[in-house]
């Protein structure tokens, strides 16, 4: 007789997420054009950079098999090195950062996933922009957090609309539930805006005026601030963090190099270097050393600046085709409206007002027998706070070639067609190609 399998009450908040089924589809359709998944150009992909870089770190013995050991808890320090001399390099005003409070780990989400482990308890409240990254949001619904979606304009999130929120947690006695409030400052996942610094500011403000029961961090999630493609860069969200004690930083190489290697890094307020470092260690004691080795040795020899600096215009092409393809489907349309990201791997399309564009909505479905997959908006919100808009999806043009992000746009207006939601008369252009 077997006996039954009583799972933790963390798996069972895990489980369900609506992502996995729909990557399940996209899968299992090869013909399908996925304008989905939020990977990374494939034929960019730096083969030649990373096989010198390898063959430059094993060509010594004693360097490789250093690599090839157990590293350290906090990660390569010629790496945490580098990542704080870059970012010297970028932001005059860069606060001091002593080494110990850069951590380097498995990609940007296993910090996310250490910092809220560390931080938070089931019931507490985490502030997010609405919509934002979904896989967060999975996070922290599987640690039993209450996230709640804060609204957002074309400069992220709303000061005054975060100021609210926090007023309302304050009426209903729940402010010290409030741990932290998390939001992607450059080109945001999904809706690609960029936080203008003195913006930047005023959330940093809010969060120490409101960190009167205990601390609230701001978690600036700055995985895509290598990928601009125009406008001048912004300072880091650490800058305007004068005390230090506020503001998290995570980075990443997975998009601007490699999600292979998935190397990414968090800079930490010094009270918090001590308790994340121990859930670390309990947790891996040291993400992959080979792949920080590496990832120090593409830095040191220019191969990952390079490697930028030829990946840019390929995706600001991609970014471009995508435009002109929504230009050219959707131009007549004035209830559909998107934004221009100056950056980052995503468009956020809004459709006329009734269209809803989850699973269950008529379009998804429309899009699949057309031949193309988005990710509902619906799924990039929060289930407390600012509501979803049903009307929005996104798209990413990091995957597809420049032809197929045509057709999968002209697949989508067809879908809009088909699903007979719309007047499709209004349109001007020629949907056949
Ligand atoms: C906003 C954001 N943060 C973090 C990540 C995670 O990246 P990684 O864990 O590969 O560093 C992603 C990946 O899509 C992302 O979009």
């Amino acid at each position: 007789m077997t006996s039954p399998v009583r799972l933790s009450q963390r798996a069972l908040w895990a489980a369900g997420q609506p992502i996995s089924d729909l990557m399940a589809r996209a899968l299992a359709d090869p013909t399908l054009i996925s304008l989905a998944a939020g990977f990374v150009d494939q034929q960019s992909l730096p083969v030649a950079a990373t096989r010198e870089a390898l063959a430059g770190l094993c060509a010594e013995e004693s360097a490789a098999r250093a690599a090839l050991q157990y590293g350290t808890t906090l990660g390569y320090r010629p790496l945490r090195e580098a990542i704080v001399a870059d970012l010297r390099a970028r932001d005059a005003d860069c606060p001091d950062i002593a080494l110990d409070q850069v951590i380097i780990t498995a990609g940007s989400n296993q910090l996310l996933h250490l910092v809220s482990d560390t931080l938070l308890n089931p019931g507490d409240i985490v502030l997010c922009a609405a919509p934002t990254y979904l896989v967060y949001l999975g996070t922290l619904s599987n640690l039993g957090v209450r996230s709640v979606g804060v609204a957002v304009d074309q400069d992220g999130v709303v000061p005054e609309a975060l100021h609210e929120t926090l007023q309302q947690c304050a009426a209903r006695g729940e402010l010290s539930r409030v741990k932290a409030i998390y939001l992607v400052p450059y080109f945001d996942n999904p809706c690609g805006v960029t936080m203008p610094l003195a913006r930047r500011r005023e959330v940093v403000e809010i969060a120490k005026r409101w960190s009167t029961v205990q601390q609230i961090h701001v978690i600036a999630d700055e995985a895509y601030r290598d990928l601009r493609y125009e406008a001048a860069d912004v300072a880091s969200m650490l800058t305007v963090d004068e005390d230090g004690d506020t503001v998290i930083v995570t980075g990443t190489f997975s998009k601007s190099f490699s999600p292979g290697l998935r190397v990414g890094w968090g800079i930490l307020p010094r009270a918090l270097v001590e308790p994340v470092c121990s859930q670390k260690g309990n947790n891996d004691f040291g993400s992959p050393n080979f792949n920080q080795h590496l990832m120090q040795a593409l830095l040191t020899r220019g191969l990952f600046a390079a490697h930028l600096e030829r990946i840019r215009p390929v995706y600001r092409e991609k970014r471009d085709a995508l435009l002109r393809a929504l230009e050219t489907h959707f131009g007549a349309l004035d209830d559909v409206q998107w934004r221009v990201p100056a950056g980052g791997l995503y468009v956020w399309l809004q459709l006329p007002p009734g269209i809803s564009t989850g699973p269950s909505g008529g379009l998804f479905d429309a899009a699949l027998q057309e031949g193309v997959l988005y990710v509902p908006g619906e799924f990039f919100y929060p289930n407390l706070g600012e509501p979803a808009c049903e009307n929005t999806l996104r798209l990413s043009f990091g995957v597809q070639a420049l032809n197929q992000l045509d057709r999968g746009v002209a697949a989508l207006a067809r879908a809009l067609h088909d699903s007979a939601v719309h007047d499709y008369s209004a349109m001007t252009s020629d949907q056949s190609n």
